[in-house]
């Protein structure tokens, strides 16, 4: 019976221990989160200031869960804990940003990664180079500086940046991908591939709706 106590115990401090620091993590990246979302907040008013209109139409965040981090640490052949997680995972912190038009994506990731306390670790341009299935977004990982009682911890941060009509498309994209994939046939892959193209003729073609409605504003208010 003591046997047991003492085992009771240990798991107990064990569990204890585990759970302490993933509130730690999680307490790290909710702050890293954070932080972006109020660098992209105020780069948005400062733009609606001076051309009055928003670049950012929305936003959202989360943070992964414990299953999709333990199963994103064995699809990568890491073992499974927190230490590994923080060490090999750049997007346990996620942040997405839906722009109206193309130029407003890269107007926001410049005027972001511009600002000098936040690192570039990683830049995907899956605009200018979409993936085979379709898939555009700009992709970028970005370390920003979290201040813990400890001291200060460079915590990253994956940010997805996306036109609305982009989201659109990836929404349905992830819906059919979690679906039984044999059902998931290759007409609709095809079709969404098609759909992907089309998007992507819409966006170029509100930009340039865009630009001619900017441009005559101008004018008017030059004369
Ligand atoms: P992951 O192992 O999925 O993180 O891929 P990666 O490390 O090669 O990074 P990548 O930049 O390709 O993708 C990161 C994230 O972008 C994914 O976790 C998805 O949220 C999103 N993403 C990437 N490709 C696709 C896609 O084809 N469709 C959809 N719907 N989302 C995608
Ligand atoms: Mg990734």
């Amino acid at each position: 019976v003591e046997h047991e106590n003492e085992k009771t115990i240990e798991m107990t401090n064990e569990l204890q221990y585990l759970i302490e620091n993933y509130f730690s993590l999680q307490c790290r990246y909710q702050a890293a989160i954070r932080c972006v979302e109020a660098k992209l907040q105020n780069l948005d008013q400062e733009f609606e200031s001076r051309h009055r209109r928003n670049p950012i139409h929305s936003m959202t965040s989360r943070l992964k869960t414990v299953p999709s981090i333990i199963d994103k640490l064995k699809r990568k052949d890491k073992p499974v804990s927190l230490n590994a997680a923080a060490e090999n995972l750049t997007d346990i912190a996620g942040v997405r940003v839906i722009c109206s038009y193309i130029d407003d994506i890269y107007t926001v990731a410049d005027l972001l990664t511009s600002q000098d306390d936040v690192r570039v670790l990683r830049r995907r341009d899956y605009i200018a180079s979409p993936k085979p299935n379709g898939y555009r977004s700009l992709h970028l990982v970005v370390e920003v500086p979290v201040y813990l009682q400890e001291g200060k911890r460079q915590v990253p941060v994956e940010i997805q940046i996306r036109t609305i009509a982009m989201d659109f498309w990836a929404s349905l994209e992830h819906e059919l991908r979690y679906k039984n994939t044999s059902e998931v046939t290759e007409t609709i892959s095809r079709s969404l591939a098609e759909a992907a193209k089309d998007i992507a003729t819409l966006d170029q073609r509100m930009q340039t709706i865009h630009d001619q409605v900017a441009s005559l504003r101008q004018r008017e208010q030059q004369s």
